[in-house]
């Protein structure tokens, strides 16, 4: 699969941010796509700016091998791509003041008030931005939906961005799928550019270091079985353990999991195994997730109820 040479993952990295100067092996200004589809102007942009290094995120896989075909095809170099909401990964992947420039076009607008925590732009968003944008550096909006331009606009001018928009965009665009689609029914396309002002500051949540617990005995499937349902919900993230597995000789129990961070949601296998007398707890190696507060979270109450304690 093409999209191979290109992905990152950084979940399995131990030190976050990234350092991106070793994943590209050069270093260079970084420029990143937030919702990059099947990825048309990842791979224009990026065989067109060589001297840039280009970061992609996507939560779709389909459109992470989809892009990774395109890349391929054009003959980029400088890009990752990294399947992980973009709102998460601008925040805890990219250190303050280190990126040049950000590309978001036709983010789904999700126009019910009900759904508005899953837009891109919103308050938190922007902050972010306003601490990863090296001083002056850009934010670049095209959208079918002026609303969504206006409101993202608002939010940017709150936090000191110098914004130019929305206007109308006759052509030029970023000749993606939906850009070519929406011209095809005759929408009008609307862009908005902000330059940073002051900067802003960002809470990073994610860590590099494994969370384990080591407990005093030895584990059986039905222990497992008895921590389902196990859960705990504090104002910032939850976590619940959904089901047990267990190893066809017993000794080692599989946890599925299931954990939020202000909304960044992750499912992953919490491990226990054999450890001399007792038994260690850990994060299972299948399915890394970020060491996010609720994963670690997880990770300390199943040890302790484990534990019995
Ligand atoms: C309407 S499509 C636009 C795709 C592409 N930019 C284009 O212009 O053709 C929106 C894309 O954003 C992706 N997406 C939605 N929310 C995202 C998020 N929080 N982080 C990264 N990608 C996201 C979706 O999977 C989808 O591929």
């Amino acid at each position: 699969m093409d999209a191979a040479r290109y992905l990152v993952r950084p979940e399995r990295w131990e030190g976050l941010p990234l350092p991106w100067g070793e994943v590209f092996g050069r270093e260079a200004p970084l420029a990143v796509e937030i919702g990059f589809g099947n990825g048309e102007f990842l791979a224009e942009a990026s065989v067109r700016q060589r001297d840039w290094n280009w970061v992609g995120f996507e939560t779709s896989l389909t459109c992470v091998a989809k892009a990774g075909r395109k890349l391929a095809l054009a003959g980029a170099r400088h890009v990752r791509l990294a399947l992980v909401d973009g709102r998460f990964g601008l925040r805890e992947l990219f250190p303050d003041e280190s990126v040049h420039q950000v590309f978001l076009h036709f983010p789904c607008p999700w126009p019910k008030r009900s759904h508005a925590d899953r837009r891109v732009v919103e308050p938190g968003f922007v902050q972010t931005l306003a601490a990863v944008l090296v001083p002056g550096g850009g934010f670049r909006l095209v959208t079918d939906v002026f609303s969504y331009a206006e409101e993202a606009g608002e939010h940017l001018r709150g936090a000191g961005f110098r914004v130019e928009g929305p206007a109308e965009l006759p052509e030029g665009g970023p000749g993606s799928r939906y850009e070519a689609k929406w011209r095809r029914q005759g929408r009008p396309i609307w862009a908005l550019q902000a330059a940073r002002g002051p900067k802003g500051s960002t809470l990073r949540i994610a860590e590099g270091a494994m969370p384990h617990v080591r407990i005093g005995r030895s584990i059986a499937l039905e222990d497992g079985r008895r921590v389902v349902g196990l859960k705990e919900a504090w104002p910032g993230g939850a976590f619940v353990v959904k089901e047990a597995y267990g190893s066809p000789d017993g000794r080692v129990v599989l946890l599925r999991a299931f954990a939020t961070d202000g909304g960044f949601e992750q499912q992953y296998f919490i491990t226990v195994v054999p450890d001399g007398e007792g038994a260690l707890v850990k994060l299972d190696g299948a399915t890394v997730p970020f060491r996010t507060p609720a994963v670690k979270r997880s990770v300390a109450a199943v040890g302790a109820a484990l534990e019995g304690r």
